[in-house]
């Protein structure tokens, strides 16, 4: 395999300073763990349709579907995102719906992160209109105390501090989603 530069501690976004929070080493190790368990759990049960919610998730989706030792599926939802703003709109809007027919399927909904909790319930609450015979959440990460409502996700990567992330799908005004690293906001440099 082609050696990847190791991650730098300190990256610069649209003028901001962000440190180094979780090493591709950590993210990939948990996303290992977490693959185990959804190939457990579904043993018996059926394959699983992993709907990846664009744009954030594409990266932890893909890297999931290949952690998971068993048969799956993928589609994808798209929904607007923050724009150039750290801070969560509120406003919930859907880009593009899922293709699949999740009617009787096994549905896993994967979000790269949830902060208020408003796309992961929305997504969720769409989905289940479709009937699916399960419905289960992942996300990468999540941000406990910056959550407005309740929403139950099975499989959580790292509950993180309530400050802004980038790197690994996630976004600053659409730039640093390629950092194979996950970055925070540097508190110091606010
Ligand atoms: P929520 O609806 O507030 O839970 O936010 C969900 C979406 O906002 C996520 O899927 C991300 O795309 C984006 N988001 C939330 N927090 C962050 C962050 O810290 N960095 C980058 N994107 C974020």
């Amino acid at each position: 395999m082609p050696e990847t530069a190791a991650a730098p501690d300190i990256v610069t976004c649209r003028g901001e300073r962000f440190r180094l929070y979780l090493s591709e080493d950590e993210i990939q190790t948990r996303i290992l763990e977490l693959g185990e368990r959804i190939a457990a759990d579904y043993a018996d049960v059926g394959v699983p349709i992993l709907i990846g919610v664009l744009n954030g998730a594409f990266m932890f989706t893909a890297d999931l579907m290949r952690a998971i030792p068993a048969d799956s599926e993928v589609d994808f939802y798209k929904l607007s995102s923050y724009g150039e703003s750290k801070v969560s709109s509120g406003q919930v809007t859907e880009l593009k719906e899922v293709d699949a027919k999740l009617e009787g399927r096994h549905v896993i909904v994967v979000e790269d992160i949830v902060d208020t909790g408003l796309s992961m319930k929305y997504v969720i609450d769409q989905i289940q209109t479709r009937n699916p015979a399960s419905l289960r959440a992942a996300t990468l990460l999540r941000k406990p105390d910056a959550a407005k409502v309740e929403v139950r996700v099975d499989y959580v990567g790292f509950d993180i501090d309530n400050l802004f992330v980038i790197g690994y799908g996630m976004d600053y005004g659409q730039l640093a989603r390629n950092l194979r690293a996950i970055y925070i906001l540097d508190r110091e440099a606010e």
